[in-house]
């Protein structure tokens, strides 16, 4: 490994380290920079934001779920890079400190590196930003007062430094497998069908924090250029398996605004910002938000190995509880879905509203003309050992009226179409029960009752 990027304004580079080495340990135990706090090392907590910026701008990450080649070329800002060359403090600490915006501190690095990364890209979305950075002491009130005041404070010279800087960063060969376009992944996948495929390393990072396992070979994604593109294409938006959550989002927020709402709820920022729609589908698990959004709107899976391309209903991809159609050497290139589609609606049940996991995730499409259902597609996450298609209920929709009426014979066929499982999320009882109202739910959403649990009015 011959990793280099620029850490905290001056030029580093790696060598000798395994490339599963992740960005918080090596800050910590290689540099002594211990601002970055680990919390809980695999994603959740935010404790180790730091800001990575590229040509593309800045964005929050955690770097407990980061390995180190996925920053070469790029630019990392710790906590203690954000104060001014005279040791001036961020608009955001300074706030930090009036607002009394902490008290056990254990998780304030964390918080003012979100904020400050907020602050530099006018992000005032305040209660967004800072959803993947849990306090367990403070409270969020004063945090977000701090926020809302910094926001009016102007961006310091020295957060704008990285975006130049990164231009100017010649880093050379990374010294492992980083393929910078698909035909190079293609072509190296086929050779060496056991490797890993790290995209933004969201589930991949934790099989190293958590489970200590040992990859390799292991080829990076990150720099796979023309798996990034989103395009419109005849009516179809078409998405490479690279594209990350947040960008998939801002892609579809106008286009088909439920789904863009349950991407809000991905999550958090910091993990949306590495996550990829490619490893969403590909790590095949039955509790994705991505999948079952995606079957709803009868979206095409796009799989190639070698210089073979397919294409599938990307339902069938999933055949049962972690198994997948795909051959070995054979990666995931993106997924194509309709631009438009008014019906849909996407509805994401899980214990906490922010940055937690789906108990069910529940996506509707169903269109209605002239009072008669020509077409119902309703999807499902955390149902079923795959993200699975309500084939009953659809069947007990389709050339029906539009009504109460059948609506409930369709939730009553819905019985049928899934066992679900008991387990920490939810019961297969609360399961059952809440894909069937949601069911009730779609229906009066699509006539137009506030249902949203943030509209509903006491
Ligand atoms: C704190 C936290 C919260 C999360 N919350 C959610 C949530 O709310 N909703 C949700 O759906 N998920 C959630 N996840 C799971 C995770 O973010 C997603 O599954 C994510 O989209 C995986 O994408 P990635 O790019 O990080 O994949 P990686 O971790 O890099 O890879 C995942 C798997 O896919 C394979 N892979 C990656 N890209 C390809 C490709 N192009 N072709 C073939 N195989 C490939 C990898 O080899 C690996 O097996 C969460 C994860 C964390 C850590
Ligand atoms: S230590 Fe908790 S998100 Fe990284
Ligand atoms: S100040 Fe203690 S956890 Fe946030």
């Amino acid at each position: 490994m011959n990793v280099a990027f620029l850490l905290n304004g001056t030029p580093v580079r790696v060598a000798g380290e395994a490339p599963t080495r992740t960005l918080l340990d090596w800050l910590r135990e290689v540099r002594g920079l211990k601002g970055t706090k680990e919390g809980c090392n695999e994603g959740d907590c935010g404790a180790c934001t730091v800001m990575v910026t590229d040509a593309e701008g800045s964005r929050a990450l955690n770097a407990c779920i980061l390995f180190l080649p996925q920053l070469h070329g790029k630019a990392v800002r710790t906590v203690e890079g954000l104060s001014g060359p005279a040791g001036e403090m961020h608009p955001v600490q300074a706030a930090m400190v009036a607002h009394h915006g902490s008290q056990c501190g254990f998780c304030t690095p964390g918080f003012v590196v979100s904020m400050a990364v907020a602050h530099l890209s006018g992000d005032r979305a305040h209660d967004d930003a800072l959803a993947g950075n849990l306090c367990r002491c403070t409270g969020y009130a004063p945090i977000v007062r701090a926020a809302e005041a910094a926001a009016s404070e102007p961006v310091p010279e020295w957060m704008r430094a990285d975006r130049e800087a990164v231009k100017a960063f010649a880093a050379g060969e990374a010294g492992v497998f980083r393929p910078s376009d698909s035909d190079a992944l293609a072509d190296w996948y086929v050779e060496n069908p056991d490797a890993v495929l790290v995209a933004g390393a969201t589930d991949v990072g934790l099989w190293v924090t958590k489970q200590l396992r040992e990859l390799r070979p292991v080829a990076f994604l990150n720099g796979v250029e023309d798996l990034k593109g989103i395009e419109v294409r005849g009516g179809s938006l078409h998405v490479g398996a690279c594209v990350t959550i947040s960008a998939l989002r801002e892609a579809v927020k106008d286009r088909l605004p439920s789904f863009g709402e349950l991407l809000r709820r991905y999550a958090s920022v910091q993990v949306r910002n590495a996550a990829t729609i490619g490893g969403n589908i590909a790590n095949g698990s039955p509790i994705g938000d991505g999948p079952p959004a995606l079957i709803a709107l009868g979206a095409v899976l796009h799989l190639r190995r070698g210089d073979e391309m397919r294409s599938m209903p990307l339902e069938d991809f999933f055949l049962e509880y972690r198994k997948q159609d795909r051959r070995p050497g054979e990666f995931v290139a993106g997924v194509s879905f309709p631009e438009k589609a008014p019906a849909l609606r996407c509805y994401k049940i899980s214990k906490r509203f922010d940055q937690d996991i789906s108990a069910v995730c529940g996506c509707f499409n169903v269109v209605v003309e002239g009072g008669v259902v020509t077409s119902a597609r309703i999807a499902f996450g955390g149902m079923a050992g795959v993200p699975k298609r309500a084939a009953l209920a659809e069947a007990a929709l389709t050339g029906k009226a539009w009504s109460e009426a059948t609506v409930e014979a369709a939730a009553e066929a819905m019985a049928g179409d899934f066992t679900p499982l008991s387990d920490m999320r939810a019961s297969a009882a609360y399961r059952m029960l809440t894909a069937q109202n949601l069911l009730r739910r779609y229906f009066h959403d699509l006539n137009g009752v506030p249902v949203h649990v943030l509209e509903v009015a006491p």
